[in-house]
């Protein structure tokens, strides 16, 4: 058999898939990473709409246009940014656009500074690119924000990137204004990269959202439609950066996939030009369940920090992999710390994004725990 590229031989599959795996029907899964909404009525019908019109070719490589500049409008108002259609790239989700960041940024002799805990594609889309993870660790004592002098003290000559993520996937945390802008002034100082992951944005509670491209050129925005819309499955996402970079960054798209999906840009189209109170009443949901799991772990003496944003608790736990296995044993599904960084073999990860009535059985199931 012909064998694989050595490269991929360290990168592992994602635990979470594995989770999913092992479960059966009746257990209650804390495990998935998606909003279990429907998408908003006026997505449906524009798609279906633009289906009966035959919008199902290659659309401009870049993104049709009128969905650039809808992202361009969203990107001033919201996260005052000055950024030009031209500058924006439209994908197949925020997964391709870290990918495509990776490919078209990262080399070998380079070293990343990811946050630990974090997502578990940046070391995953870092290994593949033959770059080196510095893992910038989120500090329990910070309640997981991650600091200036957390990412100041890892900086090195071969510093190429730092791949930001607030609201943070899997802690909730939400980093303070302060270091956002301090990190971004420390990135134009010593000519890095932020990678901003700004995908859980909108679902934040109390807290306010800040990009640090309002504060630096040397910082390109990921976003995306899968969490803010329910839009998982569509697939779409976006790069808004500084205008040479995209150009570059667009041939890792046009080899790739060429285009995102034309359906899939009509949903965004849609999900931004209409109406916004879809998100409000989902994020009013979202609370609901956050304060319900918060005061659960409380009394469960599970501990965590405060939540949020994004749909995760990571309370702590003695060990990890034998809490997963005793919360399997009475039905509900997590998914272990350790996937998300070297720092996190005490923690568990339990997503809200299950229904209220669900979330309270499964807080039942793990009183049982011994
Ligand atoms: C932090 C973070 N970034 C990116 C993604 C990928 O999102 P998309 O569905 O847009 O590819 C996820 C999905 O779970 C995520 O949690």
């Amino acid at each position: 058999m012909v064998k694989p590229a050595e490269r991929l031989k360290s990168i592992e599959l994602s635990q979470i898939r594995k989770m999913f795996e092992v479960c059966d029907d009746s257990a209650i899964s804390l495990g998935i990473g998606e909003p279990d909404f429907d998408i908003p009525e006026n997505v449906k019908i524009a798609i279906n709409n633009a289906l009966e019109e035959g919008f199902t070719h290659y659309t401009h490589n870049k993104g049709f246009l009128e969905l650039r500049e809808e992202i361009s409008k969203k990107l001033r108002s919201d996260n005052k940014v000055n950024i030009d259609p031209n500058s924006i790239l439209v994908t197949v989700g925020a997964s391709e656009a870290l990918y495509i960041c990776a490919q078209g940024f990262f080399e070998k002799g380079d070293e990343i500074l990811i946050p630990d805990p974090g997502f578990l594609s940046y070391k995953a889309c870092v290994d593949i690119s033959e770059a080196t993870t510095i893992p910038v660790e989120a500090k329990i004592s910070n309640d997981y924000k991650i600091k200036l002098e957390d990412v100041e003290e890892k900086i090195s000559s071969k510093t190429k990137a730092f791949i930001m993520n607030s609201p943070s996937n899997p802690t909730g945390a939400v980093m303070d204004k302060k270091d956002i802008k301090a990190i971004a002034d420390l990135a134009t100082d010593h000519d890095f990269i932020i990678i901003s992951d700004e995908i859980y944005e909108k679902i934040i509670y109390d807290k306010k959202h800040y990009s640090p491209k309002q504060f630096t050129d040397n910082a390109i925005i990921i976003n995306g439609f899968s969490k803010t819309y329910a839009m998982t499955g569509l697939r779409i996402g976006y790069l808004a950066g500084e205008e040479e970079i995209i150009e570059e960054l667009l041939k890792v798209h046009q080899y790739n996939t060429a285009c995102a999906p034309s359906i899939s840009q009509i949903g965004g189209y849609e999900a931004l030009k209409g109406p916004q109170g879809y998100v409000k009443t989902m994020v009013k949901e979202f609370k609901r369940r956050k304060d319900l799991i918060s005061k659960r772990l409380d009394d469960l003496n599970l501990e965590c920090t405060p939540l949020e944003g994004a749909f995760y608790a990571f309370p702590q736990v003695e060990n990890a992999k034998d809490y997963v296995k005793k919360a399997l044993d009475v039905g509900v599904i997590t998914v272990p710390g350790s996937g998300f960084g070297q720092t996190c073999e005490c923690n568990v990860r339990m997503s809200y994004a299950n229904s209220y009535e669900n979330i309270e059985e499964a807080m039942n199931r793990l009183e049982k725990i011994k």
